[in-house]
């Protein structure tokens, strides 16, 4: 038995419980380390260039270029005349983006009033049209520079656009004039509501800008993580975002990132701040992502905000 251990060493996740203990242990307490930054910085850019390649623009996906979906055996769709004019001409960012605030989902932000620190970022990302109603701006902010839209949202909040548009386009309204990160060419179904969705922002003259994830930068973050011990079948929305900032931005701080149903306070915690609606359990694996961020906290190479907020 103690030969198979050694050939094939078992991974074990550290339990929940242990992990918010860990946390407990180590508190909020943070130190910004210059050379952490710069080294995992340089370490996404060798893997995934997110400068260049994070969205499909016209430079890296000219006509003709077969773009190979990231969420499908062997999938793939030309570049032609149809796609081609939906694409920005290039990275449309002005980098480096200073200080970014990426906001995970996570019910820990309730209560948390990290709204205002939020806001007081250059540049803040969120995941999946979250709400920004009246009710949760003291704890998640009002400012947004870029959020992810995935297209079963699009297919179940928007009758997948195939009727009135009106509901999708004033929904975004509470989103400015950010940027809509959209994986259209991630999985088969996903692609025609998201040239739908490009089509009601476009034609309606809206504020927003779509830009579509490059699958093959989701792929190659993908395997950078895999290779740092995330067992997902795919990242959260979420991971794929601080890994984005990390390679963007000076600084990065990640807020609602708590895939535990506690607390550090021992309190129940929901999964979301707006709900509790629980994920398909072995499609994401946030805890081992959260052990990983938690990693990256401890070293001063992102800040994350696991509690209230002064
Ligand atoms: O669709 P997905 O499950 O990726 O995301 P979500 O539930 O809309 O939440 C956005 C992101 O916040 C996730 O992708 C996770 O990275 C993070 N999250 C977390 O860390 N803990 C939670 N309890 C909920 C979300």
């Amino acid at each position: 038995v103690l030969c198979w251990f050694y050939i094939f060493p078992v991974y074990r996740l550290p339990r929940d419980k242990d992990i918010v203990e860990e946390v407990l242990r180590q508190g909020e307490a943070w130190q910004k380390n210059q050379t952490g930054i710069d080294h995992y910085r340089k370490l996404l850019t060798e893997c995934c260039e997110p400068r260049k390649m994070f969205a499909v623009t016209k430079e890296n996906s000219p006509m003709g270029k077969v773009l190979w979906y990231d969420g499908e055996f062997y999938h793939s769709r030309t570049v032609n005349n149809e796609t081609y004019p939906l694409f920005v001409q290039e990275n449309p960012l002005q980098l480096p983006l200073k200080k970014c605030a990426v906001v995970g989902n996570g019910g820990i932000l309730r209560n948390s009033k990290c709204g205002r620190n939020i806001d007081q970022a250059d540049f803040v990302l969120r995941c999946n049209l979250p709400p920004l109603s009246k009710d949760y701006v003291e704890d998640v902010g009002t400012k947004t520079h870029m959020v992810t839209a995935n297209p079963s949202i699009v297919e179940k909040r928007f009758q997948n656009l195939l009727w009135s548009r009106k509901a999708f386009v004033d929904s975004m309204k509470v989103y400015g004039s950010s940027y809509i990160y959209m994986p259209a060419f991630s999985m088969k179904p996903g692609t025609d509501p998201s040239l739908r969705a490009y089509y009601a922002l476009a034609d309606t003259s809206s504020n927003l800008t779509m830009l579509f994830a490059n699958p093959e930068f989701l792929r190659s973050v993908g395997k950078f993580w895999k290779g740092r011990g995330v067992h997902a079948k795919r990242l959260s929305t979420g991971l794929f975002l601080v890994s984005l900032a990390l390679g963007l931005c000076e600084e990065v701080t990640a807020y609602g990132f708590w895939p535990f149903s506690v607390g550090l306070d021992e309190q129940p915690v929901s999964h979301h701040y707006y709900d509790n609606i629980l994920p398909y359990k072995w499609f994401h694996a946030m805890p081992e992502e959260f052990v990983q961020l938690w990693q990256l906290h401890k070293s001063g190479t992102l800040r994350m905000r696991v509690g209230c907020c002064p």
